[in-house]
């Protein structure tokens, strides 16, 4: 068990986002239904985002529902979506004393009214919330979120609002959904899965990937703490050698 205090808090990964996966095998494990897993990750995202917001993290990415979910069978895309509503608004609370701002990234107009609807309202109310940017991946696919990019730019391009010579990973990034929110450092995976799942490709390209066979609903921020100071026992050399790290390290202590 790794606790709190064994974290280099000077060291934190400022962006973590999560993968929240295995909600189905854990309900079916118990010989229950798939939504009761669902039900039960709400205490993990709960327990998370407190421990995030407790030890300084800025930005907690969570993926809860992609756009290749629409897929599912319609009885649990329509309990996930009411699992949201009552979510949202029994949670917004505990966001405001822990002052957590709340956004959102994905398709969110393809969201049922009652979703969206709540979604915006919890937006609104914490917008000033100086804490951690806690940001739900809703409807999310980065292929989805890249392609409507390429679209958007190629319109400005043909406007005249911008020249093509001038599109670098800035511009590019600022025509992505998440403009504005540094790229996560660490990304986490649950439910010894090892896969992406088309989540946020352009900003994982120097992540640092964990993966737990740990299922989302029992995921607790001992299991968090343990991913980060995995992160941290890392060395990040983003295509350079060893040596000129820690020579960096030296110059800059
Ligand atoms: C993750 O758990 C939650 C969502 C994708 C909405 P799953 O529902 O994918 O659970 P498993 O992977 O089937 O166990
Ligand atoms: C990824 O989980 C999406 C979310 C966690 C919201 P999935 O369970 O949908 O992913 P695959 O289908 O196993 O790759
Ligand atoms: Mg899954």
């Amino acid at each position: 068990m790794v606790s709190k205090e064994q974290l280099d808090l000077k060291r934190l990964p400022k962006h973590v986002a999560i993968i929240m996966d295995g909600n189905g095998r854990w309900a079916k494990k118990k010989g229950n239904p798939r939504i009761y897993g669902h039900s039960n990750g709400v205490a993990a995202v709960r327990d998370t985002v407190e421990a995030a917001a407790e030890i300084g993290i800025n930005f907690l990415t969570l993926y809860a529902f992609s756009t290749e979910n629409w897929n599912r069978p319609r009885t649990e895309i329509d309990a996930l979506m009411s699992l949201l509503v009552s979510t949202i608004n029994k949670e917004t609370k505990t966001l405001l004393e822990n002052n957590v701002r709340l956004q959102a990234i994905g398709d969110i107009g393809s969201l049922p009214n009652s979703v969206a609807k709540q979604l915006k309202g919890a937006i609104e109310k914490t917008k000033r919330k100086t804490g951690l940017n806690l940001i739900l991946a809703l409807s999310y696919s980065s292929r989805w979120e890249m392609l409507n990019a390429a679209r958007n730019l190629a319109e400005d391009v043909q406007q005249g609002k911008i020249d093509s010579e001038d599109i670098d990973s800035t511009v590019f990034e600022s025509y992505l959904n998440t403009s504005g929110i540094p790229d996560p450092e660490l990304l986490i995976r649950t439910s010894g899965e090892f896969r992406i799942s088309n989540f946020l490709l352009w900003q994982i390209a120097y992540t640092e990937l964990y993966f737990t066979p740990t299922l989302w609903p029992d995921f607790r921020r001992e299991d968090f703490y343990m991913a980060i100071a995995n992160f941290q026992s890392r060395e990040r050399r983003f295509g350079k050698i060893s040596e000129q790290i820690v020579e960096n390290i030296n110059i800059n202590s």
